[in-house]
């Protein structure tokens, strides 16, 4: 089975996801971890960003291990490295780069032969796995995930402003709806959870609730199946 989580940055995606995962006995999949080892990739290996062509060679020769809580390139842990302010502008690369998403999305979908996983991302319902058995678009206002980031970078022990965080995450969530390819989009069958005002227990107890097919009023949701 596959159950897709999509969103904005700072919806709280990898964290449920991941949590619902281990609920569920599923494998996690963090696409995001994957893009932006491409960037750190690209970045250690001194790159050109303006000719695309470099970065996908280096996305093709990346060897790249996700466990559960782990990010492994080139045999490196780089599970820390890839989350810095400065990776996530340069992640910006590789998913404008239209060679590293197809890439990409076959090491994904690779990722699911002969799994269950939940799988957290942009694209995981729309493009990589259309025909997922349950999918869910994971959002939160503007100001709640900026305020989150902002912990989140805090806690990594980065020094950031505030205003700089919801700056920066506005151009990213531009530039996430307006990616031709792969852009975020919610799939018309997806079932949306705002997480505002949810702790992340509760978060993950509602999406545990949906995949299970269990809701309040006992009917099954559209498209998720236990
Ligand atoms: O989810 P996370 O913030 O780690 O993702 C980093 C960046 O990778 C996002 O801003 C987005 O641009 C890109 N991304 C993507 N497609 C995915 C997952 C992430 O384009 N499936």
């Amino acid at each position: 089975m596959i159950v897709t989580i999509d969103g904005p940055a700072g919806a709280g995606k990898s964290s449920a996801a991941r949590q619902l995962a281990r609920r569920l006995g599923f494998s996690f999949l963090d696409t995001g971890a994957m893009y932006r080892a491409v960037a750190l990739a690209g970045q250690r290996q001194g790159v050109d960003w303006g000719d695309p062509r470099q970065l996908s060679a280096v996305a093709e020769a990346m060897r790249l291990e996700l466990t559960d809580d782990r990010v492994v390139m080139d045999g490196q842990d780089v599970t820390a490295a890839i989350r810095t302010l400065e990776i996530t502008t340069l992640t910006q690369h590789a998913a404008d780069n239209e060679a590293v998403r197809r890439h990409l999305i076959d090491r994904q979908r690779k990722f699911a032969e002969g799994r269950n996983i939940v799988t957290e991302g942009r694209d995981q319902a729309t493009v990589v796995f259309p025909h997922a058995e349950c999918k869910i678009f994971l959002t939160a206002s503007e100001d709640e995930r900026a305020r989150r980031r902002f912990h989140d970078l805090l806690a990594r022990g980065e020094e950031v402003d505030p205003a700089e965080v919801l700056r920066k995450q506005r151009l990213r969530d531009q530039r996430d709806a307006e990616r031709k390819f792969g852009g975020l989009a919610k799939a018309a069958d997806s079932i949306e959870i705002i997480t505002d005002g949810l702790t992340p227990d509760q978060v993950v107890d509602r999406l545990e609730e949906i995949v299970r097919g269990v809701q309040p009023d006992g009917s099954p949701p559209r498209n998720c199946g236990p």
